[in-house]
């Protein structure tokens, strides 16, 4: 199933997500909608607020990111929680499907531990660099209501600030189905 993505300007997204608690949902059918949507938009990562679901999950795919696809990873999070992020804050630029034709660099820490469960609910304690920790950290943020946008100051930001209404309001043009906030 291909969910609508929820744009720019809906308090999901600014929502501090809710643990996500086993049985509550469909999981397997959640979790191949959830890559199946992130797919069908040509994303790398898609959290539970984008698709309107307020809850602790989200899904990666670095594989295609990665100059090596081996060092890529497909995964399901459950419940993250980034323990530690380390090593030098390096910048990349970033983009959200929740946020479509704006781009901005973003600086992050380069390395991250992070303990989550996966879709069969096995706990995993690990660690994770370069793109595929820049991804999670991205989609962590979701979980916690933070956009990249966010991290975007000044001069930049004031630029932003039409680009971001007008996206509320519906008036931004995708190849994937969004939901608009604002939409007349
Ligand atoms: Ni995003």
């Amino acid at each position: 199933m291909i969910y609508p993505i929820v744009a720019f300007g809906d308090n999901i997204l600014r929502k501090e997500a809710a643990d996500f608690h086993r049985d509550s949902e469909d999981l397997t059918k959640l979790v191949e909608g959830m890559f199946d949507t992130m797919y069908n938009a040509n994303g790398v990562g898609l959290a539970g607020p984008q698709i309107g679901l307020s809850k602790r999950i989200f899904v990666i795919d670095s594989t295609k990111m990665e100059e090596d696809e081996e060092t890529g990873i497909k995964r399901v999070f459950i419940n993250p929680e980034i323990l530690d992020e380390y090593g030098n804050e390096w910048e990349f630029e970033e983009g959200c499907l929740s946020i479509p034709d704006v781009h901005g660099d973003v600086l992050r820490p380069e390395k991250l531990t992070i303990r989550y469960f996966d879709e069969l609910w096995n706990e995993h304690e690990e660690e994770f660099d370069a793109l595929t920790a820049r991804v999670i950290q991205h989609e962590y943020d979701h979980l916690h209501g933070v956009l990249f946008t966010d991290y975007i100051k000044g001069l930049k930001k004031q630029m932003l600030r039409a680009k971001l209404l007008s996206i509320s309001k519906g008036m931004v043009k995708t190849d994937y189905r969004m939901k608009y906030p604002d939409k007349k």
